[in-house]
C-alpha cells in the first residue's frame, strides 16, 4: 500500500472548505525532464548540481504510465525537457502518448542534435510546439556560452526546418552581461526566423549559475537599456510576436511569481521520476521529494510535503503574511530564497520589502563591474549514450 487516496479523492481537490489548507489548486501543466544528458555547456545551467545518470532515467514504459496519470488528473500540457529531450530515443513514441491522451505537448530543446528526419516523425506524431534556446545572436558569442562548436548554426537551421513543418517557434533567449549586447540582434533573428514569441530569459541565480554569477551579472546599465530595447521591440512588434521578459531578479523591486505559485499549477518529474514544485527545487536541499516510482501523480500532488510546505500563503513569514501582493506574487521564488538566506521560508530578496533587498542590489552592481568573464562550463561527464 503506498498510501495513495482513492480514485475519487483527487475530485476533492480544490473545491471549497478550509481553503488554507486543502487549496492544492489544478495542476494544469508539466515540465517532463527526461534527461539531464546534454551536449551544451552552458554556465547558468539550471539541472540539480547532482546530475542524474543515463542508468537512473525512467524508462520508456515508465513515461507511458506517467503521461496516461497526468492526462487522468487533468494535466493539459506537457513540455519534454531535460537535459537535451532529444537524446531519448523513445521520444517521439512519449510524444505519440501525450497526443493520444489528449495533451498539448512541447518540445524545449537545444536544437543541436536533431535533424529535419527526426523533427519530421515529432510533428506527425502530434507534437504542437517547440522552444529553441538561444545562446546569442551570432555564433562567436552563442557557440562560446553554450561550450558547442557550429551550435548556433544548428539551431538557426532546425528553427527553419520547425516552421517548415508549421510548426510554432519560441525562441528562449538566456540573457546575462556577456550577451545582452546582442539583445536587438536576437529579437530581429526570433522574427526572422518566423517565431510566435520570444522569451528574454534573465539568468536565474541558484545550482550552477551561482557559479558564475560574477561573469553572467549584467550591469543596472545593461538592465535600463535593455528594458527599453524590449519596449520598443514590443511597441514596433505588436501582433506579430509576443515578447516575454521580466526584469533580473537582483535588480527587480518585486519579486516573479515563480511557477505561478508554489504547487498551483505547474510541476516537474525529474529524469529519476521525482516530482518537484519547480526545475530548480532539489537546490533546496532540506526537501524531501517523492517519486512517480512509489506513489500515483495524483497522491503526490496533494499529499507530498515537498508540495504542501510553500503551498498557499499559510507557511509566509512577515513581510509577505501581511503583504498587499501575497496571492499575486506568493512570495517570489522559493528556490532564490534559499540561495541567498539559506532559508526556503524566507522572503526572496528579489522584494523591496525583503530586508536583504538593499544587500543583493548592491552585490549584483559589484560583480557586474567586475572584470571576471571566464566561464565554469557544466558538461554531463556520463556522456551522451542512451538506455533503452
Ligand atoms: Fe524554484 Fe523559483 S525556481 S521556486
Amino acid at each position: 500500500d503506498d498510501g495513495d487516496p482513492p480514485d475519487d479523492d483527487f475530485q476533492l481537490i480544490n473545491k471549497a472548505g478550509d481553503a488554507e489548507r486543502h487549496d492544492h489548486g489544478i495542476p494544469l501543466a508539466v515540465l517532463a525532464e527526461l534527461t539531464h544528458r546534454c551536449p551544451l555547456q552552458c554556465p547558468y545551467c539550471s539541472n540539480p548540481l547532482e546530475l542524474e545518470s543515463a542508468s537512473n532515467e525512467l524508462g520508456t514504459a515508465d513515461w507511458l504510465r506517467v503521461i496516461e496519470e497526468l492526462a487522468e488528473i487533468g494535466v493539459l500540457q506537457i513540455h519534454f525537457s531535460g537535459g537535451e529531450p532529444t537524446v531519448r530515443k523513445d521520444l517521439v513514441q512519449l510524444v505519440a502518448k501525450a497526443t493520444e491522451c489528449g495533451l498539448y505537448s512541447n518540445l524545449i530543446t537545444s536544437a543541436v542534435m536533431l535533424d529535419r528526419a527526426k523533427l519530421a516523425a515529432l510533428a506527425e506524431a502530434g507534437l504542437k510546439h517547440v522552444q529553441i534556446s538561444f545562446q546569442g545572436a551570432e555564433s562567436g558569442v552563442a557557440d562560446r556560452v553554450g561550450g558547442f562548436r557550429n551550435g548556433h548554426a544548428k539551431k538557426l537551421a532546425v528553427a527553419g526546418w520547425t516552421r517548415e513543418l508549421d510548426l510554432p517557434l519560441t525562441v528562449n533567449a538566456v540573457m546575462h552581461r556577456q550577451n545582452l549586447h546582442q539583445l536587438p540582434d536576437i529579437i530581429e533573428m526570433a522574427y526572422e526566423l518566423g517565431a510566435a514569441r520570444i522569451e528574454v530569459a534573465n539568468v536565474q541565480y541558484y545550482g550552477w549559475a551561482l557559479k558564475n554569477r560574477q561573469s553572467l551579472m549584467p550591469s543596472p546599465g545593461q538592465v535600463d537599456d535593455c528594458v527599453r530595447v524590449v519596449e520598443e521591440a514590443r511597441a514596433r512588434l505588436e501582433g506579430q510576436m509576443e515578447i516575454d521578459f521580466v526584469i533580473p531578479d537582483y535588480y527587480a523591486l518585486r519579486p516573479k511569481q515563480c511557477m505561478g505559485g508554489w504547487g498551483r499549477q505547474f510541476f516537474n518529474i525529474s529524469p529519476a521520476g521525482k516530482v518537484l514544485p519547480c526545475h530548480a527545487a532539489e537546490t533546496i536541499t532540506d526537501l524531501r521529494f517523492d517519486s512517480v516510482r512509489d506513489h500515483s501523480l495524483a497522491w503526490i500532488w496533494e499529499h507530498s510535503p515537498a508540495f504542501n510546505t510553500y503551498r498557499g500563503t499559510g507557511w509566509m513569514p512577515d513581510p509577505c503574511k501581511s503583504c498587499e501582493f501575497k496571492e499575486v506574487d506568493f512570495g517570489g521564488c522559493r528556490c532564490q530564497a534559499y540561495a541567498l538566506t539559506g532559508n526556503a521560508g524566507n522572503t526572496d530578496p528579489a522584494c523591496a520589502k525583503s530586508p536583504l533587498h538593499a544587500d543583493i542590489f548592491a552585490l549584483a552592481e559589484a560583480e557586474s563591474l567586475g572584470d571576471q568573464n571566464r566561464f565554469v562550463y557544466r558538461n554531463f561527464s556520463g556522456g551522451l549514450e542512451e538506455v533503452e
